[in-house]
């Protein structure tokens, strides 16, 4: 009989009790199509202990699953033994040697990196954006305002953090729709398809840094990134892409996905909508209550030591999960956690905690702001539009991949 070449499960590691197994993916949650994954997702994986083995975390990686905010919180502050350095598959996937940094940098290391970047991601530095990512945003909108409907993800959302990285890197606003494309391919394809499309855009990116490093110019944070000294030196060349590659997946997909959400609630809470609409001021509280509930990364950490985690024996080597959309809806960090309610100023595990916490905390905050805002003030009503509905996919982010969106003026 000839070998099957379909891969086969990983045997069940001894040390994990079955009991603790969900005999579900997490990678493949998408594929049964729930309506709101949210509220699903929460429901099954808080029926049962707190802290379960998965066979597919991400795609073909076995790990422990954190299912409560505290877990998770105390995961992300003990990188001694929760460690970044294997965080994603990317180099593993394009066979580098680089990693991502400073995503996969653990302290003491990490802290070079993050202090080097800092400046350019602090309230102050976005203040000094706010006036160009507004116009951005506002010509955006106004390509599409006069139609009354939008498919609002590819129309929108996906094109409005596209545009800002560009700007932050110093990059012609023309390279949008090649980037766009690019984009696409990563998040909607699998295996070889995928695989290209991550080579191309890190050649791109690679390719750029080394451009910035012999020609820096002034004001844009790829040339910073090219010639500042990390602990006195000069980045080398790897680290130096493997930041630029960073910051691209770290802005892009994130935000448009999280924007999707936040347009996908707002469709459906009118008051919500009326609300900010008669006080903007509140805009802000909505921004924090919208990322608490929409948590949409699930990062990874590596086991460095064998410990005895909340009653549960890991071993060095096993991966663990951190899948913040499950924080978002923990009842015991939330009462009523699905319900959006703008006045609690929520603290939460959307951007992430510990060392790792978002670099792009007030840039995201920033944009998403902005987009509430011109969204809100030049329209009376958004809703999902008739007869059609959102659909949404897991490919490592959580993301809404189609939007139909009406409004009135
Ligand atoms: C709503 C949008 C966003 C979400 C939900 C988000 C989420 C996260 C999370 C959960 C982490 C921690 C990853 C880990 O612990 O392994 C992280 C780190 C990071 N994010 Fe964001 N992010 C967003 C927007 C942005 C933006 C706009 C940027 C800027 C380009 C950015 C840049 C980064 C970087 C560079 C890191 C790595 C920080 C480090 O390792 O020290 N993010 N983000």
């Amino acid at each position: 009989m000839s070998e099957t070449l379909e891969a086969r499960p990983a045997p069940l590691p001894d040390h994990v009790p079955p009991a603790l197994v969900w005999d579900h993916d997490l990678a493949l949650f998408a594929e049964s199509r729930h309506a709101d994954p949210y509220v699903e997702v929460a429901e099954e994986l808080h029926a049962g202990p707190d802290i379960r083995w998965t066979a597919n975390a991400h795609p073909g990686r076995p790990a422990w699953l954190m299912t409560r905010h505290a877990l998770m919180e105390e995961v992300m502050q003990r990188p001694d033994v929760f460690s970044s350095s294997t965080a994603t598959d990317l180099s593993d996937v394009l066979g580098v040697s680089w990693r991502q940094v400073p995503l996969e940098i653990d302290p003491p290391r990490h802290m070079g990196f993050r202090q080097m970047l800092q400046p350019w991601f602090q309230p102050s530095a976005i203040n000094r954006l706010e006036e160009m990512l507004r116009r951005d945003c506002q010509v955006l909108v106004d390509g599409i305002i006069d139609r009354g409907s939008a498919e609002f993800m590819s129309e929108f959302a996906q094109l409005f953090p596209s545009t800002v990285f560009l700007r932050l890197m110093g990059l012609p606003l023309e390279l949008r729709d090649q980037f766009l494309e690019w984009e696409h391919q990563l998040v909607r394809s699998e295996g070889l398809a995928r695989l290209e499309a991550l080579r191309t855009i890190v050649d791109y990116l690679s390719e750029m840094m080394l451009e910035k490093r012999r020609n820096p110019t002034e004001g844009d944070l790829a040339s910073h990134i090219a010639t500042a000294r990390v602990n006195g030196e000069l980045m080398e060349e790897g680290e130096m892409f493997g930041m630029a590659l960073t910051l691209y997946v770290g802005g892009l997909d994130t935000v448009a996905s999280s924007l999707g959400w936040y347009f996908r609630h707002l469709a459906g809470d009118q008051p919500l909508q009326q609300r900010l609409r008669e006080d903007p001021t509140r805009i802000p509280d909505a921004v924090d209550e919208l990322l608490r509930a929409h948590g949409v990364t699930a990062q990874l950490r590596l086991v460095t030591r064998d410990i005895e985690f909340h009653g549960v024996h890991m071993r060095a080597g096993d991966m663990v999960s951190i899948p913040t959309f499950l924080a978002s809806r923990d009842d015991r960090a939330y009462a009523d956690p699905h319900r959006i309610d703008i006045d609690r100023k929520p603290r939460h595990l959307t951007l992430a905690t510990g060392p790792h916490n978002c670099l792009g905390i007030h840039l995201a905050k920033r944009e998403i702001k902005i987009v509430l805002e011109e969204w809100l003030s030049r329209t009376s009503s958004i809703r999902i539009t008739e007869g059609d509905s959102y659909r949404w996919q897991n490919h490592g982010v959580w993301g809404v991949s189609y939007l139909p969106l009406s409004w009135e003026r």
